[in-house]
């Protein structure tokens, strides 16, 4: 069982980086394989919380490689600035790799973030400020900055004025913003070279390595496929693949290689930013998940949207990711409630929908069918089994497996490691 990816079902901050860092122990590597600082990823371990943006989740794991893979987007300021913090806090960071193939955020891309997003007004996407749209932008336009040309300051100029030629029209012309001086960006890049080169191997070949000697490889997603910016809700997507084909094309890795690809699926539906959510609650039932689940963004502090489980984004998630597996999380948050409605399909113009439609304007009108479900009020924090969870929590489970389209095999009961009931083991 040498590769597996682990990745986000819903909108994002489903619970990954919980599912990744239980994990941890068990593999070899775990890889980010795309995003960057967008991601937000939260670990509880024993009484330390950790709040992880660039770096994968398995730095926390001692005997764990941590890699950046060539598909993410690094901004080497707080890549060197979340590496001193878990130093500080006592974590070996040592071993962290990074592909010299990834693409790096400057200056100019959060900045250009900034200003797009207050240009579009009411049409803004809400994107997280990080620099992530224009950073991939610059990828595919072939004027991107990558990791390896912080080596050779020659190269380096030279890209960041052909970058800078075009976006200081943009920025002065189009934003009434200043223009941005090549030498400031060049110095700047330059002075994280140092610190940045004994991090830096050809990560494609370690990976297929790794795992042709049968060591075991965890592919770690970033947000979540509804925000995938082909399979997700676009425009209102991050602009990176977190669905299963990222992890091969972002670490250059075969999809024969990949044996196990595990949907992080939280036991109601959140969202970030703007963008259709059918199941979306305005209501006190939204207010009380969001508390109740702490449903704050761990990157930008925004209060979550908060909506019911949705099973045909769930099914979708099955389809367009070939998910093997599930893992639920959140299920403890739903105690309390006497009835929880799962949305099980859409209304669309008067007509029931069983898939998720792909026209913008269908999903747009989309409005939720909903079954209820009864509810439990059992304290299941301690759960270690299926059986330990009540009658009610148990039919939850099971519903939601059925409409949901593959086996749920780990239930997060809450946010600590050992708040897991694993069904079947993922390894
Ligand atoms: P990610 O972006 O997918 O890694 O998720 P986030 O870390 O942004 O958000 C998930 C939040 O839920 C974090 O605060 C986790 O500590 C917490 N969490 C994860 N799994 C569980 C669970 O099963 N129960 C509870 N109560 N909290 C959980
Ligand atoms: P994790 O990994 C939730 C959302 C933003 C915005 C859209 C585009 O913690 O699950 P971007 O800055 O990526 O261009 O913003 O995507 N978004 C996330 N929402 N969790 C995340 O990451 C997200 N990363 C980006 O809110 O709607
Ligand atoms: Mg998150």
């Amino acid at each position: 069982m040498p590769a597996l990816v682990l990745l986000g079902a819903q909108w994002g901050d489903e619970g990954k980086g919980k599912a990744t860092d239980l994990l941890g122990g068990s593999v070899d590597y775990v890889v980010r394989y795309q995003g960057g600082n967008n991601a937000g990823h939260t670990v509880v371990v024993g009484d330390q919380k950790y709040a992880l943006h660039l770096l994968p989740s398995g730095i926390l794991s001692p005997g764990c490689t941590p890699v950046i893979g060539n598909g993410v987007v690094v901004d080497p300021a707080v890549l060197l600035s979340e590496l001193s913090g878990l130093a500080e806090r006592g974590v070996d960071t040592s071993k962290l790799l990074i592909s010299g193939n990834a693409h790096l955020i400057t200056p100019y891309h959060t900045t250009l973030d900034k200003v797009s997003e207050r240009f579009l007004g009411k049409r803004k996407i809400g994107t997280t400020g990080r620099g992530i749209g224009p950073a991939y932008a610059d990828k595919i336009n072939r004027v991107g900055i990558r990791v390896q040309d912080l080596f050779d300051e020659s190269i380096l100029r030279q890209k960041v004025e052909a970058a800078l030629d075009s976006k200081n029209q943009v920025l002065a012309k189009l934003y009434n913003r200043r223009a941005i001086a090549v030498d400031q960006v060049v110095e700047e890049l330059l002075g994280y070279a140092d610190q940045l080169s004994g991090y830096v191997v050809d990560t494609t070949l370690v990976l297929n390595n790794a795992i042709d000697q049968g060591q075991v490889v965890l592919f770690e997603g970033g947000q979540g496929t509804l925000l995938d910016v082909d399979h997700g809700t676009y425009p209102f997507v991050t602009s990176s693949n977190p669905t299963a084909g990222g992890a091969c094309t972002g670490t250059g890795v075969g999809p024969t290689k990949i044996s196990r690809v595990i949907g992080i699926l939280k036991a109601y539906t959140t969202r970030v930013g703007a963008g259709p959510f059918p199941t979306e609650l305005l209501d006190e039932d939204g207010e009380k998940l969001r508390t109740i689940g702490g449903e704050r963004g761990v990157t930008t502090g925004r209060d979550r949207r908060c909506g019911w489980f949705d099973a045909v984004i769930a099914r979708y998630a099955t389809r367009v990711n070939g998910l093997t597996d599930f893992f639920l999380t959140k299920l403890d948050v739903l105690t309390g409630w006497e009835r929880i409605p799962v949305c099980v399909a859409y209304e669309i113009d008067g007509k029931r929908v069983e898939e998720l439609p792909y026209s913008q304007t269908d999903f747009h009108h989309a409005t939720p069918i909903y079954e209820t479900l009864p509810g439990w009020s059992e304290d299941i924090t301690q759960a270690k089994t299926f059986d330990d969870l009540p009658k009610n929590a148990q039919k939850y489970v099971q519903a939601l497996e059925e409409m949901s389209g593959a086996p749920i095999s780990a239930i997060g009961v809450g946010p600590g490691r050992d708040e897991t009931i694993q069904i079947n083991s993922f390894l």
